[in-house]
């Protein structure tokens, strides 16, 4: 017995270590999608999604604005934005409440900042959100961080994640398709910096107290890693104060970090897009170095090879990377009551591969992929409203806001746009005598009592008028013989279940008949 155990121990410590840097670009998606997904309306390239505390959302749109979005999709400008440069990758990025957004009501956002001498570079401001009736402004707007390098290129990164204890702030800082910038420790580019919640170099960052030098060169970016090592230099930048580069940096050699998010165990994870190969998620620990554009697992876009990880022992090894590409969007961790099975797991959002893909971790820095789900759109973000269900937005004009619930859950669905289709074609309307069957059902369990149907009834639950085009027939089905403990809103919910208390004739007739009901009475 104890052979055996000990066995299993080897075999456990192996597979463990065999974990790192295991390519996941190979994985299959599950054709079996286990929730809903509901479009809700549509925005101009929409980037980023901040819920705040009461369902409403936030949403960055590339081109330039922010939005006030409900659940149902009503949308309000939120005004005073910052002017962006929106071209290519760059405009109006993220949007993320202040860990203290209760008592604050502060927000913060990224966006590409245009300025002399042409160009643009990444900045970083917080503003004071006032939401009146019907209208929404950003007030005090400033900027606490920005590169003021300007220039050409993409890839801002511009991702926030707030440390567990609220007190600091870590901003991802892409390299904007320059490369050497991320190892060149003068400069911002290709780093993670770890800011107080003003904008100023933590205190206890690796290189704290230290400035960097006083002009940095700036290049246009390069056709490929080999080209990058002798891009002549068009102009310099001289930084206005101190170069606090070094004393704000936490690590660095990073690409197109889109990804930046806390584990629930207090560790930091970043996803990055590679060039042709080699996306990564990396375990960030202060400090290293890991590794762009010295080595990669995919190669540059024209083909030229990129020294593989495994030539540098010296720089920090991805924990996953993706041969071939899944884009990330932006990269999550779960915690809610719609999915608990999922709660400690991270969401990554794909772009190229329409994907949305799971991920698990073993809580000793270790993780591997579970399932990926194909959804068929650009998905940029994803993020989890308060009462659990999942959001995402699509990169694309427009580009479509989702609403994802568990597939079979009874929740009440946030009214559909107009634009959304339906999941499925509502049955053919009964013949009449079914229908006043359904009707005398319907009638004898009171369940006008809170729902309405046409103009008759109450508004304690939704209409069911149009249910057949919010939800599928099962979902309908499970609705009525086990409705969810509590409702979408996280009310305990009122409905009583019917399970038993219908015959199969009578559930089936019940559940044709709301199918068939118009969206509109
Ligand atoms: C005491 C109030 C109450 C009664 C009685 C009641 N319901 Fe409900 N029902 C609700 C509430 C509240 C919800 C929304 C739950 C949520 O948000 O998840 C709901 C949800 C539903 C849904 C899902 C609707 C959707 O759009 O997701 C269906 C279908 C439904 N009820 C059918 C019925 C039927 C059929 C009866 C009678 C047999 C009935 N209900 C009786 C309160 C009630």
């Amino acid at each position: 017995m104890k052979h055996f155990a000990i066995a299993g121990l080897c075999l456990a410590m192996a597979s463990s270590a065999a974990l790192a840097q295991v390519n996941a670009g190979e994985q299959k998606s599950d054709p079996n999608l286990p929730f809903t997904v509901t479009q809700i309306t549509t925005l101009k390239l929409p980037w980023r999604i901040a819920f705040l505390p009461d369902g409403r959302m936030l949403i960055t749109e590339k081109v330039g604005g922010l939005e006030l979005v409900t659940q149902q999709g009503a949308q309000t400008p939120v005004a005073n934005v910052p002017a962006v440069l929106w071209r290519g990758q760059g405009g109006m990025l993220g949007v993320y409440l202040s860990p203290h957004y209760a008592e604050d009501h502060n927000i913060y956002l990224t966006y590409s900042e245009p300025g002399e001498p042409g160009g643009s570079s990444l900045a970083l401001a917080r503003a004071e959100l006032k939401i009146g009736n019907g209208t929404a402004s950003l007030e005090n707007l400033k900027v606490i961080w920005r590169d003021g390098e300007r220039g050409e290129g993409g890839q801002f990164g511009a991702a926030v994640a707030f440390s567990p204890d609220g007190k600091y702030l870590y901003l991802s800082s892409g390299d904007r398709q320059r490369m050497t910038p991320a190892q060149d420790p003068n400069q911002p580019l290709g780093k993670i910096l770890r800011l107080t919640l003003d904008g100023k170099p933590a205190p206890g960052n690796p290189m704290a107290g230290k400035v960097g030098a006083a002009t940095v060169p700036v290049i246009d970016p390069p056709e490929d890693t080999e080209k990058a090592k002798t891009q002549p230099v068009i102009r310099t930048y001289s930084f206005p104060g101190p170069n606090l580069t070094p004393s704000e940096t936490w690590a660095s050699g990073f690409r197109t970090p889109y990804g930046l998010a806390f584990a629930p165990d207090g560790r930091l994870w970043e996803l990055e897009h590679g060039p042709r190969g080699g996306d990564e998620l990396n375990l960030i620990k202060p400090g290293k170095n890991y590794g762009w554009p010295l080595v990669s697992y995919g190669h540059n876009y024209n083909g030229v090879p990129i020294p593989s990880p495994e030539t540098r022992p010296d720089l920090t090894e991805p924990v996953i990377y993706w041969v071939p590409v899944i884009a990330p969007g932006n990269l999550m961790f779960y915690k809610g009551s719609m999915f608990r099975q999922w709660d400690g797991s991270a969401i990554a959002s794909g772009l190229a591969s329409k994907a949305l893909i799971r991920i698990v971790f073993d809580g000793k820095g270790g993780a591997r992929t579970a399932e990926r789900w194909d959804v068929g759109h650009r998905v940029r973000d994803i993020e989890v409203a308060p009462d659990g269900a999942l959001w995402m937005i699509e990169d694309a004009n427009p580009g479509g806001l989702f609403r994802i619930t568990p597939l079979g859950m009874a929740v009440s669905a946030p009214m559909a746009a107009a634009s959304a289709q339906p999941a499925t074609p509502a049955a053919a309307a009964p013949s009449g005598s079914d229908s006043d069957h359904a009707k005398s059902i319907i009638a004898n369990n009171n369940c006008l009592l809170c729902h309405r149907v046409g103009k008759e009834g109450g508004d304690i639950g939704p209409s069911l008028n149009g249910v057949g085009t919010r939800r599928t027939e099962e979902q309908i089905r499970a609705a009525i013989l086990t409705p969810p403990a509590k409702t979408s809103t996280g009310t305990a919910n009122p409905m009583p279940p019917m399970k038993g208390k219908l015959s199969d004739e009578d559930l089936n007739a019940l559940v044709n008949y709301l199918r068939s009901l118009p969206a509109q009475p």
